[in-house]
């Protein structure tokens, strides 16, 4: 039996349709399909100041505080989150962070955003939010603004299927969707028990409606309610603070990170994963050391002197599907500060990757459906793949607008470059055991001397990680490559303008060579440059571009690395779970067992975190994952929803054994 469109594709991956922008006739923004206003007559800043700021106690309340969560129904034309950025930039006792999270079901094209914030009073807070508008996709997009001390997390999508993702503390509520009586899912009780759950202490609320069942269910849902003094014509407005009658239990995974810690992590490893990691670290205000054990960064996998990013399109739109396009986003905006600011090579003109299944036409249906938009994926016929790579392609492909290229190491020193003075790099450096002490962990060498101690440790050293956790049992392969380069001169074709992939890839022209590769071997550690795999990149070369090329072998020149991956083909980020995949037979027998068929419920590992399996995607997931990881670790809002936490979870693992019968 057909499963309903939206379960199939996932919770929150339903398309996005763009709010159709109107006035009323006294000129205030409008929406038909709710025929009521985005604001009131007197002005949305007004509203924003004594509705919900005032209402919420700010700036008051986020002074001297190092964090401050805002979570907004209704993200409507910005301005509530317009005014609490500038009121935040005016407050010379401001929080050193804040996070503004909003969701928003039908957000308004860039056009229409730009029309409405002309004449905006913050002109340069307008500027730089449209600069960053998002595509319009069903996913969480992350905007940040002030050096990353101001972030919009915009969560596309049905406020009802988005509140029970979001993984935050949240220390004020703005609630302001349309009228209730005509936009009942905004308001009521299922929305009221999510904003309970994700109340932090103290939490408080605020929304100009007065509804009398709103309040009824506010209060069931645990907080304590008032009305306050309208403005604008309203008599009423409702305040309330989050007063529980008992304090609500949080999930295991989502409290690993130690309060009251100090703000200092050890990384282990110094790829891609562990530069990045640093570097999300220290958005948060933390410090890192990385330790790394060759001479410099990124001397292993993310050493190859090129590599691609890009999203991808399923018809399905799962959590894999999902996780690789807000991964593609983050990936971009992080090249494309490695590139501005850090002088790294690389491009994010785009990306092709050719399609040997579907034909066009049914490449458009798909793209139709999904909902996906021109500014994220494009299918395009043969001839237009040629006319913009400038090479003849004999397929169809879609053009990941976002996508395109990068050197990872240069990437990787980009990272550390960012993180500045929060992090510290330690090369030559080899950590041989991983040891508990009374207040964390101490990191050992092969000597049996201390490396360095602290409280928090991430794991970011590939598939090394699994040994110094002891096997855990975690499915994790290793995969050899082998990528070829040669003068692009030597090469009897020209090279295209963006990349292109398919089975196996060509670069642009890199530094004077011609890129391409690459191998995929299992069970296969030898690490030395194969010529029998320069031949195999030659003839998947061939069947991508459709030409015979008679290179010589001997002018190939390459280089070999090993992916490290886990058999989902997602990454293993998060808090390490307390329980090896091999104790849950043993543990099923007792009778006081814990429920651990759910990521969410395993146990972790007091300050132990990993960064692991990235695969052959470490350039696109590693910016994106490195912010989830530091979310974990510090309490900051995350990034990704809470099935993508789930899917990227080490946890996942003990849960799938888990739910398999346990032998008798
Ligand atoms: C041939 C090939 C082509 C690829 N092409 C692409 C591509 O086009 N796009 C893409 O996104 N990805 C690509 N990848 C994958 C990408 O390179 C990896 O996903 C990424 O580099 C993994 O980063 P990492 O930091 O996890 O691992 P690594 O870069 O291997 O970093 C781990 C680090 O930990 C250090 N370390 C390990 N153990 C210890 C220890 N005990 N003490 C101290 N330090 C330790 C290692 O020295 C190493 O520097 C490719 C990979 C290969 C092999
Ligand atoms: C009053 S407007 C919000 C104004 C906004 N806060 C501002 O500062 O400009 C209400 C918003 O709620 C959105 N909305 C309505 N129903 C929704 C739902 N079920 N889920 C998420 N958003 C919804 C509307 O699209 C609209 O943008």
């Amino acid at each position: 039996m057909a499963r309903p469109a939206q379960r199939q594709r996932g919770v929150n991956s339903a398309p996005i349709e763009p709010a159709k922008l109107a006035f009323n006739t006294e000129g205030v923004p409008f929406s038909s399909r709710y025929g009521d206003v985005y604001h009131p007559r007197a002005g949305a800043l007004a509203q924003a100041r004594h509705v919900f700021l005032a209402g919420n106690g700010l700036p008051e309340r986020w002074q001297r505080r190092d964090r401050f969560v805002v979570l907004e129904t209704g993200f409507g034309l910005g301005n509530n989150f317009l005014a609490t950025w500038q009121a935040w930039r005016g407050d010379l006792q401001r929080c050193g962070r804040l996070s503004f999270i909003s969701i928003e079901q039908q957000p308004l094209r860039h056009d229409d955003l730009a029309r409405l914030h002309a004449a905006s009073p913050h002109p340069e807070l307008a500027d730089a939010l449209l600069r960053a508008w998002p595509p319009l996709t069903p996913d969480l997009h992350r905007l940040g603004f002030d050096d990353g001390r101001v972030e919009l997390l915009l969560a596309f999508g049905d406020v009802q299927a988005w509140l029970p993702e979001i993984v935050a503390a949240v220390d004020a509520f703005y609630l302001d969707g349309f009228a209730p009586a005509a936009n009942p899912r905004m308001w009521d009780a299922r929305v009221c028990k999510a904003l309970s759950r994700l109340a932090a202490p103290d939490a408080t609320l605020a929304t100009w409606s007065a509804a009398h069942a709103l309040r009824r269910d506010l209060a069931t849902a645990g907080f304590a309610v008032r009305l306050g003094q309208g403005s604008g014509g309203k008599r009423d407005i409702t305040l309330a603070r989050f007063a529980p009658p008992f304090t609500p239990r949080r999930a295991p995974a989502r409290i690993a990170g130690r309060n009251g810690v100090e703000p200092h992590a050890l990384i282990v490893g110094g790829g891609l994963a562990g530069c990045a990691a640093a570097w999300a670290l220290a958005e948060q205000g933390w410090r890192s050391t990385v330790i790394e054990r060759q001479p410099q960064i990124a001397g292993e996998a993310s050493g190859n002197p090129a590599g691609l990013f890009h999203a991808i399109v399923n018809a399905q739109d799962g959590v894999h599907a999902r996780f690789n396009r807000a991964a593609a986003f983050a990936a971009r905006e992080a090249v494309q500060m490695a590139i501005g600011a850090h002088g790294v090579a690389g491009d994010v003109g785009g990306l092709l990757r050719l399609e040997t299944t579907l034909d066009l036409p049914a490449m458009q249906a798909l793209l139709a459906r999904l909902g996906t938009p021109p500014d994220v994926a494009q299918a395009l016929s043969a001839e237009a793949a040629s006319a913009l790579s400038g090479i003849a392609l004999a397929h169809p492909a879609w053009l990941f607008t976002g996508g395109g290229w990068v050197d990872p190491a240069g990437l990787a020193r980009a990272f550390l470059e960012r993180a500045g003075t929060n992090a510290e790099l330690r090369t030559g450096v080899d950590v041989n055991q991983l040891l508990p002490t009374a207040d964390g962990w101490r990191l050992v060498d092969v000597g049996g001397a201390t490396i360095a101690e602290a409280p928090t440790v991430v794991l970011a050293n590939a598939g090394a990680a699994l040994r110094l956790l002891g096997e855990p049992g975690w499915p994790v392969e290793r995969i050899r490559g082998q990528l070829s380069m040669l003068p692009a001169t030597a090469l009897p074709m020209h090279l295209p303008r963006v990349p292109v992939a398919g089975a196996g890839y060509l670069l642009p022209e890199v530094g004077g060579l011609a890129i391409f590769g690459a191998t995929a071997q299992r069970g296969d550690a030898d690490p030395t440059v194969r010529d029998a795999d320069h031949l195999a990149n030659l003839r998947q070369l061939e069947q991508l571009t459709g030409r015979t090329i008679a290179a010589p072998v001997v002018v190939l020149a390459g280089r070999t690395g090993f992916r490290w991956s886990s058999i989902d083909r997602l990454p293993v980020i998060g808090a390490v779970p307390a329980i090896r995949v091999d104790e849950l037979a043993t543990l099923a027998l007792s009778p006081h067992a814990p429920r651990l068929d759910h990521p969410r419920l395993v146990p972790r590992t007091p300050g132990l975190f990993v960064f692991s399996a990235l695969g052959s995607r470490g350039i696109t997931w590693s910016a994106l994952g490195a912010r989830a990881l530091a979310c974990s670790i510090t309490g900051a809002p995350a990034p990704l929803g809470a099935d993508l936490l789930d899917a990227i979870d080490p946890a996942r693992f003990v849960s799938r054994q888990a739910r398999r019968p346990q032998p008798a």
